[in-house]
């Protein structure tokens, strides 16, 4: 390429290779362990902890949607899928939105996590939390 310097080539390609493989952003845990005391009113994430409003999330990443014993499920009702990542930021986002398109049902989750920074901090804890 004639008219770039062969420096911004290869930062370029750099900055595609770094990107490449994943859309999300590595989160930081520490800061999601704190961004977490938001979800703290309605989750625990220690192994074994309760239910509150919402079901334990120990081990969440990598584990079946909707599947603890939790009784009051609802917009995760007859989910089909295992949390990663990616579906996690899409949930975190917007679970409203979130489970009208993927169980057609009401979530009962009302929380959204705005920024997308939080978000990847957040399941990074989440990951740690197993
Ligand atoms: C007001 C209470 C409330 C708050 C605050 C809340 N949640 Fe939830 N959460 C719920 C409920 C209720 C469900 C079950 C949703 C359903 O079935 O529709 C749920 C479900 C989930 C699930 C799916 C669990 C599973 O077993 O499949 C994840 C993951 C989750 N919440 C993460 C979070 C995170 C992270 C936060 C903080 C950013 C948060 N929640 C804040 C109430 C809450």
């Amino acid at each position: 390429m004639w008219f770039m310097k062969k420096g911004t080539c290869l930062a370029i390609a750099a900055a595609v290779a770094l990107a490449g493989g994943s859309a999300l952003a590595a989160g930081d845990p520490a800061k999601g362990a704190k961004v977490f005391k938001k979800c703290k009113a309605c989750h625990t994430a220690k192994k074994g902890g309760k239910h509150k409003v919402g079901p334990n999330l120990f081990g969440v990443v990598g584990r079946m949607a909707g599947s603890t014993d939790f009784k009051r499920y609802k917009g995760l009702k007859g989910a089909d899928w295992t949390w990663d990542e990616a579906l996690l930021d899409e949930y975190l986002k917007d679970p409203k939105a979130f489970s009208k398109k993927r169980t057609g049902k009401r979530s009962s989750m009302v929380f959204k996590l705005k920024k997308s920074g939080d978000r990847a901090n957040i399941i990074a804890y989440l990951k740690s939390v197993k």
